[in-house]
């Protein structure tokens, strides 16, 4: 896992029609966390895509030294760890409210050679986390509801990224939804070591640019 503070381009923002081209603008502006927002229709209402999408992209985020951050919004998500981990997938995290099964897929995404995460929704609390964070390598705060980009920060989030810092004070706390160079400095000042960021940085006219703005807000290396 990379270390530091990184801001994690997520593709949902990205303009599929030519994601090969969209993913190396921001590995060559220097984003190392290239996060997968995978979205099933029932867990959120929306499809998005799956690891056909993650394995098409695996090969030139690791040539650069990056890692493929999977974010699965889907139910059931052991039934998926394999596919993902197969596809090139470096860390898979999974929702708390999707499965009631949440310390054996943790441990399953570990035996598949991945770094486990595991999310909350921003209705959630982090409590909710207290006997899985020893576990994982990774705690995401739903900094807005998942299923779509582009919608505004839940301010309350921030008080959820500080006791997620001190619950786990190993794991990487990763932030999600309505990151942009304003609000990211707050989430950095919570204790947050990961940003992900998608219509502020894929919905911008130029990509590599907006990567740079937000990893300069947050001081991310
Ligand atoms: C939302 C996804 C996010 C999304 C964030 O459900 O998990 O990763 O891409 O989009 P922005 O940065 O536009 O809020
Ligand atoms: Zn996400």
């Amino acid at each position: 896992m990379p270390a530091g503070r990184r801001v994690a381009p997520s593709i949902l923002s990205a303009d599929f029609a030519r994601l090969g081209e969209q993913v190396d603008e921001v590995l060559a502006a220097g984003a190392r966390v290239i996060h997968v927002d995978v979205m099933d229709g029932d867990f959120v209402p929306p499809i998005t895509i799956g690891p056909i999408i993650a394995g098409a992209i695996a090969d030139r985020i690791h040539e650069a030294g990056g890692i493929v951050d999977c974010h699965l919004m889907i139910e059931r998500p052991e039934a998926q760890v394999a596919e993902f981990a197969r596809a090139g997938a470096d860390s898979i995290t999974v929702h708390a409210e999707a499965t009631p099964h949440l310390n054996r897929v943790v441990h399953a995404i570990h035996e598949a050679g991945c770094n486990a995460g595991v999310a909350v929704n921003p209705g959630t609390p982090v409590a909710a986390l207290d006997a899985i964070a020893a576990d994982c390598e990774l705690l995401l705060c739903m900094s807005v509801n998942p299923g779509w980009g582009g919608q505004a920060f839940i301010p309350g989030s921030l008080a959820k990224l500080q006791a997620l810092r001190d619950l786990a004070p190993a794991a990487v706390v990763e932030v999600d939804g309505g990151i942009d160079p304003g609000t990211g400095p707050d989430a950095a000042g919570a204790g947050t070591d990961w940003f992900v960021a998608g219509s502020a940085i894929f919905g911008k006219p130029d990509p590599a640019a907006a990567y740079a703005e937000i990893a300069a807000a947050v001081g991310a290396e």
